[in-house]
């Protein structure tokens, strides 16, 4: 996801600024962790940008590399304009109407050499509706005149309409986020390599390697079938729990005792049935032969 987040940055980063510069839209079910990824890019994009060419720019601008915009339920052409202005802290976002606030962002955009802009929370926009007409065309001028790269954020985009129109379709690059799958070995891998990172990250007296990884890795695959915004919150509070019990370690009598989301207990009868029965396992098959 960095490597295609990065290609689409750099390859419009010496665009004219009279060229539309590109967008992409990451598209994934909640919780599966796009505002955490599209953060971690947007530090790595100031830090690095920071780290190469200064604090400052060659006229002696604060260089700001990234400009964050969350949307919210009511959020139209004026009060996006007026949150970039926000993000900016300029003195002029009092008062103004809809185009002067657009074009004093562009300014601090220009002058502080700005090359993201990052949009997200975007399914609460209803492209369907006139105040969303109005914000894709706005998001289309911004492509034209700032010197940006636009990465929305968002779930069930393309059913709210983001690519109804022609001209945003053609220019919006779609990337997708999944939940690990433990359909195949390489999936399989892949959610012990995370468990095992995870597992160290824990701060637990009695924690062991392979806690997760060998020992709970069923557990949390049927707790949270590979999403990584609930297996994070079951984590956290077996966590919570293993220190205030004294256990200082995760097992899995004390992991069920921890509740979770909706969404997740739903599915975890189903999925127990299928990790006891066998017809699935979370861990790759080397690691099963061993024992
Ligand atoms: N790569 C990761 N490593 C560790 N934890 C993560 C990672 N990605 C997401 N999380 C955790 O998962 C939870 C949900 O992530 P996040 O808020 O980024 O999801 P989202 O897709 O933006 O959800 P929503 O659609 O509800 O906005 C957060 O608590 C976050 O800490
Ligand atoms: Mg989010």
């Amino acid at each position: 996801m960095f490597s295609d987040l990065t290609e689409v940055l750099e390859a419009g980063l010496d665009q004219p600024n009279w060229q539309a510069k590109s967008m992409a839209a990451l598209d994934a079910f909640p919780g599966l962790g796009k505002t955490t990824i599209g953060l971690a890019f947007a530090k790595h994009v100031h830090n690095s940008l920071i780290r190469q060419y200064g604090r400052f720019t060659d006229s002696g601008h604060e260089r700001w590399p990234v400009i964050r915009v969350g949307m919210m339920g009511d959020t139209g052409v004026k009060d996006f304009n007026w949150a970039m202005l926000e993000f900016f802290a300029h003195s002029g976002r009092k008062t103004g109407t809809a185009s002067t606030f657009l074009s004093r962002a562009l300014d601090c955009a220009l002058s502080c050499e700005s090359r993201l802009l990052l949009v997200d929370d975007l399914q609460f926009l209803q492209f369907r509706s006139a105040q969303g007409t109005k914000l894709s065309n706005q998001f289309k001028s911004i492509a034209n005149e700032f010197p940006v790269m636009i990465l929305f954020i968002g779930h069930e985009l393309q059913t709210k309409g983001l690519y109804d129109d022609p001209q945003l379709a053609y220019r919006i690059t779609p990337l997708e986020l999944k939940a690990f799958t433990i359909d195949d070995e390489a999936g399989r891998e892949q959610w012990r390599n995370f468990l095992l990172a995870l597992e160290q990250r824990l701060v637990l007296a009695r924690k062991y390697p392979g806690m997760l990884a060998d020992d709970l890795s069923d557990h949390l695959y049927a707790r949270c079938h590979g999403h990584i915004g609930s297996l994070m919150t079951l984590v956290r509070r077996g966590c919570q729990r293993a220190f205030r019990t004294g256990e200082e370690r995760l097992t899995v009598a004390l992991m069920s005792q921890v509740k979770l989301d909706r969404a997740a207990e739903q599915r975890r009868a189903e999925w127990e049935a299928r990790l006891a029965s066998g017809a699935n396992s979370s861990r790759p098959a080397r690691r099963r032969k061993r024992e």
